[in-house]
């Protein structure tokens, strides 16, 4: 796995704040009386938030983004459009994927393969507990749901909408709760099996979680992210996108 840069602000902040510090430094600019046409001061924030991010050694797709964030807002000026389009817009992608902003968590969908594999995976036990850590739109609970009547089943969704779906989805079936709230907060000791698709950015940490809180003879399954330095006992192969997997580590 490739070394990541540690910083100790997660990137979308860091992007954020390079844009304000040009920002403050364009306007500390024009104060002092410094003049450029319309187009002039758009190009000098781009420029400028852009060299800010690469002292920062943001990612080279922040860095388009410093650029054309800009522009883009200078052009959408000449455009007179509604000013509930912009409100729109960043209140729907906040709902969907607001609560994986921080931690670095897009929201994606384990294809059925995988599902039906994560079943295949569940511990004979009955009334056995697993809990999906991040449970997106609800789509391996309700599936093990259906499977296996017997078990208890927690979905812990940071993001609104999705936990939303979740929770309508699974409405149903008695035997799944739908949480809204951070997988941080949920103790580890009381699952048989704990699974997470999440991103590589978090499984450090959740490993040392998972590690400290579940219980011997316990299963953690992550999909597709691995944990540095530390070889699954299984891995099976899933449909989906290239390299799909589940990795099972016996606790
Ligand atoms: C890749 S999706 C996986 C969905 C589902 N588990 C599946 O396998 O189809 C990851 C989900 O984790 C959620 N998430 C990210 N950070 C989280 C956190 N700290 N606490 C709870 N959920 C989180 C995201 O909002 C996203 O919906």
């Amino acid at each position: 796995m490739p070394s990541r840069t540690h910083r100790p602000w997660p990137p979308l902040l860091l992007a954020v704040a390079c844009q304000a510090l040009a920002f403050l430094g364009l306007l500390a600019a024009a104060w002092a009386g410094l003049r450029l046409p319309p187009w002039g001061w758009l190009v000098a924030q781009a420029g400028l938030s852009a060299a800010l991010g690469l002292a920062w050694r943001l990612p080279g797709w922040w860095l388009l983004w410093h650029l054309l964030l800009p522009l883009a807002a200078g052009w959408s000026l000449t455009r007179d459009l509604p000013g509930w389009v912009f409100g729109g817009a960043f209140s729907a992608l906040a709902l969907v994927y607001g609560g994986g902003l921080l931690s670095r968590v897009p929201l994606y969908n384990a294809s059925r393969d995988a599902r039906e594999k994560l079943a295949g995976l569940l511990p004979g036990t009955p009334g056995l507990r697993v809990v999906d850590l991040g449970c997106g739109l609800g789509g391996p609970l309700a599936h093990l749901a259906r499977l296996r009547a017997d078990a208890r089943l927690l979905g812990v969704e940071s993001s609104l909408l999705p936990c939303l779906v979740a929770w309508l989805r699974c409405l149903p079936r008695r035997n799944v709760r739908i949480r809204l709230g951070s997988l941080w907060s949920v103790p580890l000791q009381d699952f048989d099996l704990a699974y997470a698709f999440l991103s590589p950015e978090p499984m450090p940490r959740l490993w040392a979680k998972a590690r400290s809180e579940m219980r011997p003879g316990s299963r953690f399954v992550s999909h597709s992210f691995e944990v540095p330095g530390e070889p699954p006992g299984q891995v099976i192969p899933v449909a989906g996108r290239p390299g799909a997997r589940l990795m099972v580590w016996e606790m």
